[in-house]
């Protein structure tokens, strides 16, 4: 809708929207409910897949990696391994992204969001020179958020949700952007414990401290340092698959948005 809250200004330009994921927090699937869900609603959505190595897409990218860069290709070229094969592609790409961002432009009128899909193996995107060059030519030309998918039912063990908060926070400090987090999967486990834990770092610490694995002390200190980069960021909780949630997802996404106009 365009109910126009005072927004006017990124109104002008999409938002774009970078999902980023552990392999198997369901990216995919959430950016297919997303695609769906701008349908539905009349928003102008804009899909931009970057993973060169992804067999098939249950939605329609409308800029994709695998047009310019043929990843088998790369990988025999360059004597690859299938890691090697996407990085080497989605250097390739990104020394071409001008071309994305003035296709972009040329549309950002008619454009609510971009929506861009990264590759399976989150670091390849979040820890290479490509990652860095390609979210830096969006956040620099149009309001730029982050979403890291979260698999809520594989977190609900303390340690699991403290490697997934803390690769998170790393994401949050390398991009310096507007970052969600998107818990998704809650038709298999309500994600209202990561909020809990969240909200007070002794909760946590009490339910951290039933694992014996665990060194107390490093715990302790860590859900200090967890407890600052909560404060930095926005938490929903969202079903892929039965669509729960996607209204607050934007929700969010715009909160961010403004929060990328205020202070980028
Ligand atoms: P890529 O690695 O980029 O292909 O995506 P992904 O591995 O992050 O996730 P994908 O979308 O392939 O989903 C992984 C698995 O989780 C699939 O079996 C999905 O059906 C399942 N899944 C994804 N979202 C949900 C959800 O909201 N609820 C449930 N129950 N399952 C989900």
């Amino acid at each position: 809708s365009s109910s126009g809250n005072g927004s006017a200004n990124f109104r002008r330009k999409p938002v774009i929207i970078i999902v980023v994921g552990m392999a198997g927090s369901g990216k995919t699937t959430l950016l297919h409910r997303l695609v769906c869900h701008t349908h539905l609603k009349n928003i102008r959505g804009y899909v931009v897949n970057l993973d060169p190595a992804v067999m098939t897409l249950p939605y329609a990218a409308n800029i994709d990696v695998r047009d310019t860069v043929k990843y088998k290709e790369v990988m025999k070229q360059f004597n690859l391994g299938p890691n090697g094969g996407i990085l080497t592609s989605l250097n390739l790409f990104a020394t071409k992204f001008d071309e994305v961002i003035s296709v972009i432009e040329r549309r950002a009128d008619q454009l609510d969001y971009v929506l861009v899909d990264t590759p399976g193996q989150i670091e390849i995107f979040t820890w290479s020179a490509s990652g860095a060059i390609i979210t830096e030519a969006f956040a620099s030309t149009f309001p730029t958020v982050v979403t890291y998918v979260v698999d809520t039912p594989r977190s609900e063990d303390p340690t699991t949700f403290m490697s997934n908060m803390l690769y998170a926070c790393s994401i949050l400090y390398k991009t310096r952007l507007p970052l969600i987090l998107t818990f998704n999967k809650v038709d298999v486990a309500a994600h209202q414990f990561a909020l809990e834990w969240m909200e007070d770092f002794e909760v946590f610490q009490a339910a951290a401290s039933s694992d014996r694995s665990y060194s107390s002390s490093l715990t302790q200190s860590l859900s200090l340092v967890l407890d600052e980069f909560y404060n930095n960021l926005k938490s929903v909780g969202v079903s892929a698959v039965s669509g729960a949630g996607i209204d607050a997802f934007f929700k969010a996404v715009e909160a961010s948005a403004e929060e990328y106009m205020e202070n980028y």
